[in-house]
């Protein structure tokens, strides 16, 4: 069996906490896109981890695989080892593959990450700095350096003086010097940390699914940062949705896939864009409070608003969603009204989807429905039929308006703290 795990709106909906729980059945959990711009977070009684890149099974000692799709900074990545093996994570070659093919991002990235927000002014993404765009582009551009180029010296000194040279002149405005000799001594320091784990990693995935294995891609961002479906340009730079686990990790296989989509049962968002049911009143405040929201890697404080049904109902078909996991419920529970938006009214016109030109978004006026609060605690609880009954509305209203089964609620952030309502797992 295979499962994947994406978030359906602007990130951090839970997806760690979900990872962690199926990974009790699970053999094997890649990551497939992104890099160490997501933060997910698990917490096992008094203790919190912390993921960047690392796939969120590698705290149960799961086989985990950062795919080709991935962007790898492997300095980050040395880092967070490092940090894993003091809370007695055991991390070694058994336990982590890389893929060979997979492109890195150099100290460069980071410095051209931060040039260009620094020139976008006004229209700046807020992006985590950590260079994952400008690694993407020298990707797509066909420039990148490769893991499985560390090995062979005189193509790396190639490769990399055909990088400085691109960049050159944009450094040169900005006096910025980049050593090429520094950067191959760089690279060729932490290749001798990085290389135990490089693999061909796509066909390790697929003798492992002919093996049975059971095998959970965990996504990373969420559907609305994608750079096809998301709010562009207010987006990461890679695609978010289901279908990149395939070009992201060379796993083929088609059957016996299951797609969750994790989603709040509000919505937030770090970084600038477009927010419909964005709050900036003390109901936001609540949100922010309550459901701890602040950014895992940047520590930004997230924007918090309504549910939006418009978003969630776009995102879960574009990434064929089975089932959505429906996470910090028990934020919402001390509110005496709860509204989620239902639909928008755009220049005197009704939309039942998010239009994806800028000048539409600006003038969206959400449509709201107003449920009554529950006005008990639901945190931890773990069969729906001890929900109260205007929760049980609330969560059965939003199945039915996103068309999508709502098959499992979260209501904190321990694995066990886990409605699993058609009894997945
Ligand atoms: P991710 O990026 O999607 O993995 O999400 P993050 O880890 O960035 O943010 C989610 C935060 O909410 C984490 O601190 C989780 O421990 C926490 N969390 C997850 N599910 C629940 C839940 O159902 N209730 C509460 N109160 N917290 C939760
Ligand atoms: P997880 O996996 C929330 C946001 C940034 C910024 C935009 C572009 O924890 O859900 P980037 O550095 O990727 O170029 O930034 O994307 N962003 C996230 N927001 N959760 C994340 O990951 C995010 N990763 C990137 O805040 O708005
Ligand atoms: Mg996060």
């Amino acid at each position: 069996m295979f499962y994947t795990i994406i978030g359906t709106q602007w990130g951090d909906e839970g997806k760690g906490k979900i990872v962690d729980w199926l990974a009790s059945k699970a053999d094997v959990v890649v990551r497939f896109q992104g890099g160490n711009n997501a933060g997910h977070t698990i917490k096992i009684n008094d203790k919190i981890f912390k993921l960047n890149l690392l796939p969120s099974g590698i705290i149960r000692g799961k086989k985990c695989i950062i795919g080709n799709g991935v962007v790898l900074d492997p300095w980050a990545l040395e880092n967070e080892i490092n940090k894993l093996s003091s809370q007695n994570i055991l991390i070694n070659e058994s336990n982590l593959m890389i893929a060979e093919n997979i492109c890195l991002i150099l100290p460069m990235h980071k410095i051209i990450d931060e040039l260009n927000e620094n020139l976008r002014g006004s229209e700046i993404i807020g992006t985590t700095k950590k260079g994952i765009g400008p690694a993407y582009e020298d990707k797509v551009g066909r420039r990148s350096i490769r893991l499985c180029d560390l090995d062979d010296d005189a193509l790396l000194r190639k490769k990399i003086n055909s990088l400085i040279d691109f960049h050159i002149l944009r450094f040169k405005d900005n006096n910025i010097e980049i050593n090429s000799s520094e950067l191959f001594q760089k690279l060729k320091s932490i290749n001798q940390f990085v290389k135990k784990y490089v693999q061909p990693t796509w066909k390790i995935l697929n003798e492992l699914s002919n093996k049975n294995e059971i095998i959970v891609f965990e996504g990373a961002q969420g559907a609305l940062l994608d750079l096809d479906f998301g709010t562009y340009p207010y987006v990461t730079s890679s695609n978010t949705t289901s279908g990149q686990i395939f070009s992201g990790s060379g796993f083929s296989r088609r059957d016996n896939h299951r797609i969750f989509g994790v989603t709040k049962a509000y919505t937030t968002r770090v970084g600038s864009g477009p927010f419909p049911t964005e709050l900036n009143n003390s109901i936001g405040e609540y949100l922010v409070e309550k459901g701890n929201e602040f950014g895992t890697v940047t520590k930004r404080k997230r924007r918090c608003g309504w549910f939006d049904v418009n978003l969630v109902k776009q995102t879960a078909k574009i990434s064929g969603v089975d089932d959505i996991v429906l996470t910090k419920l028990d934020v919402l529970d001390n509110l005496d009204e709860i509204k989620i938006c239902v639909g928008y009214n755009i220049e005197n016109k009704n939309y039942d989807y998010f239009p994806f030109s800028q000048y539409l978004q600006e003038k969206i006026v959400p449509i709201y429905k107003t449920f009554v609060g529950w006005n008990t605690s639901t945190f931890g609880l773990k069969n729906w039929s001890d929900l109260p009954k205007n929760a049980q509305t609330y969560i059965d209203t939003i199945e039915e308006m996103i068309e999508t089964d709502i098959s499992i609620i979260s209501t904190g952030p321990e694995r066990t703290q886990t409605i699993d309502k058609k009894k997945l797992l």
